[in-house]
């Protein structure tokens, strides 16, 4: 018997031994083979041959198998690894490798509210390799964002982010003691006498976008009140933010840009856009932000290389960010030179307030044009969504309509601008409104946190540097503290009410929690009222029958519309 195993597996039976003449003919024989020779003397013949060649090719594959198997298994490692040290936390199983990004595209936040359902208030939810803690509880929320604040108080950055410098440095994103320094400055510019001075550029808009609604309701058309609302938030930001007239609410204003060089306000504007629409939580971004969410540790070099191929979408979102860099920076240049004490926006506020070392330090140029950028981003859809969406809830509810309408008649006559005050003492069942508006339709559904220690939460003891997203949108929802979450009933928030009285302090936190909350709240709450107010002294609205029902939203970083909300203005008899 032949020891070698090659050769005992070439001996084989007699049928098919005039296979092994042509194989040893094709064999490439450095001498002649012998001519006639019986199958067995033959294969014993090429056994040296063969062992040498599958010799020399494992000796030549082995260390490139060994490397592939290596590498998968150590990709597997590292790609697995964050979901080890969470897997005690329960959660529905995921797809490799985009976990349950797909599951967010089709069905957006709402699907959480399903899994928590099933998996109970904290569970685990992958996008692509990492998992976030979903937390879904009023009480949990209270622990992550305010009694172990200390520990979990920086943002976890997803990957669309991680490539913007713009987002990188503003406060949203800032972490550790460069976020609290940051934080302490920005609020104390935003006291409630700063905001009390924005009252007459708020009101100013939205006197704008009153008229810009009755235009549009004198040619019969339909209103885009969603459309509508983001250009009132967009010009307001331009004034309080950055001190100049982005003048979206005139007439043909968006069409005003025919050259990249002067046009300032609508080119900038469309970069922001494109800026802003790329930041998505699913597979359509860019190749390296897709790739960030399999192997963050790829998306880095790989934007490196596609922000040099023109037609790569890396290259053009690259090019936009650096001339938004620029238009920023040529604005701040501007207004540095022209700026006065009196000026009253953010940006000659941050400016100004460059006065003690500390701040010098913290707030260099590139800061200056993140926090101020991100007025832009944070502080636009947000409130144009809650807005359109209030008007479209009431619109969808006569009896909430009439209540309000009452309210603001009662309050004077239609030319009397609300003071701050008034905007907090005589508008009670407009808060109301606004609260359930936000609780129904949540804009920012999650809100992203990351241990900075080893933490527990819920139970489960939840390494350092684990993602923790606060559900906001699920506990809106969550029929413990609010009956028939499903039915707008803005009496729910009366304060006078039971149901308010009884309600857990955080079930309903669409602005988020504890030190880390949105900073600019009473700012958002008084434009969305003052925008209001002056719509409802004119007009009420109804679906127009050409819009969608039910509205239908997209998640990028918040919630925004597929399609626009499309109303029917009807100016009110007394009018
Ligand atoms: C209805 C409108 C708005 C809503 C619903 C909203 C919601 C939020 C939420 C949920 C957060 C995260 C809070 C947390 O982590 O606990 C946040 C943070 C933030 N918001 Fe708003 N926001 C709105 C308007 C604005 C406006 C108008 C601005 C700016 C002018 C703004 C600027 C910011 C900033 C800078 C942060 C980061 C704060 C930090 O990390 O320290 N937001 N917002």
């Amino acid at each position: 018997m032949n020891p070698n195993p090659w050769c005992t597996i070439l001996m084989l039976p007699h049928p098919i031994s005039s296979l092994y003449k042509s194989a040893a003919t094709a064999l490439p024989f450095r001498h002649s083979p012998p001519t006639l020779l019986s199958p067995y003397t033959y294969l014993c013949f090429m056994d040296d041959r063969v062992h040498e060649m599958v010799d020399s090719l494992v000796r030549s594959c082995a260390p490139f198998f060994l490397a592939s198997v290596a590498m998968l298994l150590g990709f597997l490692v590292y790609f697995y690894l964050p979901y080890w040290r969470v897997r005690r936390v329960p959660g529905p199983p995921t797809t490799f490798p985009v976990g349950h990004i797909p599951f967010l595209a089709k069905h957006g936040p709402d699907i959480l509210r399903v899994l928590a359902k099933n998996y109970g208030p904290i569970f685990r939810f992958h996008l692509g390799r990492q998992p976030l803690v979903i937390v879904a509880d009023a009480e949990l929320c209270r622990k992550v964002g305010i009694k172990k604040f200390k520990d979990i108080r920086n943002r976890s950055i997803p990957s669309p982010a991680t490539g913007s410098p713009l987002l990188l440095k503003g406060l949203f994103l800032l972490r550790d003691s460069r976020w609290t320094s940051t934080r302490n400055i920005i609020t104390s510019l935003y006291q409630p006498a700063h905001l009390a001075s924005l009252i007459p550029t708020m009101h100013h808009y939205a006197t704008s976008f009153c008229h810009t609604i009755s235009k549009i309701q004198r040619n019969r058309e339909d209103v885009p009140i969603s459309e509508l609302s983001l250009r009132l938030a967009i010009d307001i930001i331009g004034k309080t933010a950055f001190g100049i007239e982005f003048g979206l609410l005139d007439d043909d204003s968006s069409d005003c840009c025919n050259d990249d060089d002067d046009c300032d306000g609508s080119c900038f504007l469309r970069q922001h856009t494109y800026s802003i629409s790329s930041l998505k939580m699913d597979l359509s971004g860019s190749f390296s932000t897709t790739l960030g969410m399999i192997a963050p540790v790829l998306q880095k070099p790989c934007r490196e290389i596609f922000k040099r191929i023109p037609s790569a979408a890396d290259y053009k979102l690259h090019q936009i960010n650096q001339r938004l860099c620029q238009r920023i920076d040529a604005i701040i240049a501007k207004r540095s030179s022209e700026m006065t004490r009196e000026s009253k926006d953010f940006l000659a506020a941050l400016l100004n307030s460059r006065q003690t070392r500390l701040a010098e330090n913290l707030l260099t140029d590139s800061y200056v044009r993140a926090l101020v950028y991100e007025h832009l981003i944070a502080g636009t859809k947000t409130t144009a969504f809650t807005l359109s969406m209030t008007v479209y809830l009431v619109s969808q509810h006569p009896e909430v309509e009439k209540k309000l309408v009452e309210e603001i008649d009662r309050f004077g006559p239609r030319d009397l601008i609300p003071t701050f005050d008034d905007l907090h003492s005589k508008f009670s069942y407009l808060d109301q409104v606004i609260k359930e508006s936000m609780r129904i339709y949540t804009v920012s559904p999650l809100v992203a946190r990351e241990t900075s220690q080893q933490v527990e939460i819920g139970g489960y003891v939840l390494p350092k540097g684990t993602w923790v997203w606060l559900a906001l949108g699920v506990v809106a929802k969550d029929p413990k503290h609010f009956p028939e979450p499903d039915v707008f009933r803005p009496e729910r928030f009366d304060p006078a009410g039971d149901e308010e009285k009884r309600r857990h302090p955080y079930a309903h936190i669409p602005f988020g929690i504890g030190p880390r909350q949105c900073i600019a709240q009473k700012f958002a709450i008084q434009e969305v009222k003052l925008a209001l107010i002056q719509l409802y002294r004119h007009y009420v609205f109804r679906r127009s029958p050409r819009m969608d029902l039910p509205p239908e939203f997209q998640y990028g970083l918040v919630l925004s519309f597929k399609r626009d909300i499309m109303l029917r203005a009807i100016q009110r008899a007394d009018d």
